[in-house]
């Protein structure tokens, strides 16, 4: 039997369900994919949240669907993480609304594959400004409230820049500094009661990032220790730990989430041949390099 089929929680299952009982989440990236499924596991344990992102219309959609599953409160604050005055505003939405946040979730990012020869000035700096400067102006933005509630920071990381992996340049350099961040942030605001950790996800199925950033025909029975591609409630289970108070002794850390995948990452593109000649590649690769 392969380990594909171990028994899995789907967080509901595993946590109290008043566990997160008259608390608030501020979520950048909850629109779709892993921060999404975090905000629908943590409202199905009582917590209200709002969800922040570009999409205007997506947010509305998805913070109505929020509310239909789990009976609790999801605002849309439309804001772009790169912009500081757009996130204090919404902010300030969801003070309004809620009157306090106890939770925060930096996990808007953007990724596209391509070597450092051909990334752009403004693509390294675009990825910078959504990963490291979002999440800058994020903790910025929240933290007078975590502050007061004695609250506590999760990053959604990667593990890409444990080592160096071709296509990621401008994604490694942001998640090693998210990484910084948050170890700093743990210091800094610890005295205070603040927690800050971050989550490192591997390989997680159903989303954009996977089914346009993975070759075709990988198999992760073959690289992956667990036997499988991650599921989004592996990470909500993750985040839901970090967040309740079994975790009020963790902070500075990163849990990585990936099946062991780091430990024995192979390249997924053949290396060198891929950057020797990006053109023997193109049929392996789904979407532009
Ligand atoms: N290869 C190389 N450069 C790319 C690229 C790719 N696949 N995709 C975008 N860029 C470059 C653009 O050419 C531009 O640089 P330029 O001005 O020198 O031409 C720069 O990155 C900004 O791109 P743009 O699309 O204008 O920025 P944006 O702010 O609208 O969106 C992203 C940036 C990263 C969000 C966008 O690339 C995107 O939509 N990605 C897919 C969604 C995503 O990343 N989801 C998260 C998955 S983990």
């Amino acid at each position: 039997m392969s380990n594909a089929d171990a028994p899995r929680s789907t967080g509901g299952d595993t946590f109290r369900q008043d566990l997160f009982k008259g608390k608030v989440l501020f979520c950048t990236g909850g629109r779709s994919g892993i921060c999404y499924q975090i905000v629908q596991t943590m409202m199905s344990l009582g917590v209200d949240a709002a969800i922040v992102g570009r999409d205007a219309k997506g947010l509305a959609e998805s913070a109505q669907a929020l509310e239909k599953a789990t009976g609790q409160r999801c605002i849309p604050a439309s804001a772009d993480v790169r912009d500081p005055k757009q996130l204090e505003q919404a902010v300030k939405q969801t003070i309004d609304k809620f009157g306090r946040i106890d939770f925060v979730i930096c996990g808007a990012a953007g990724n596209f594959l391509a070597p450092i020869s051909s990334l752009s000035p403004n693509a390294f700096k675009t990825v910078i400004d959504i990963d490291l400067l979002g999440t800058y102006n994020t903790i910025k933005a929240t933290i007078p409230h975590i502050r007061d509630a004695k609250g506590s920071y999760v990053h959604i990381s990667a593990t890409l820049h444990y080592r160096g992996l071709p296509y990621q340049a401008h994604v490694s350099a942001a998640k090693a500094g998210v990484d910084a961040l948050s170890n700093v942030l743990a210091v800094e605001e610890g005295p205070r009661g603040v927690r800050s950790n971050v989550i490192a996800p591997g390989p997680i199925g159903g989303t954009e990032g996977m089914s346009r950033l993975t070759p075709k025909g990988w198999k992760p029975e073959n690289d992956i220790p667990l036997g499988r591609m991650g599921a989004t409630s592996d990470i909500a289970n993750a985040a839901v730990f970090l967040f309740s108070p079994a975790a009020s002794f963790m902070t500075g850390t990163v849990t990585v989430v990936d099946g062991g995948e780091h430990h024995i990452r192979q390249m997924s593109l053949p290396y060198p041949q891929s950057l020797l000649d990006p053109e023997s590649v193109k049929s392996l690769i789904k979407g532009k390099l």
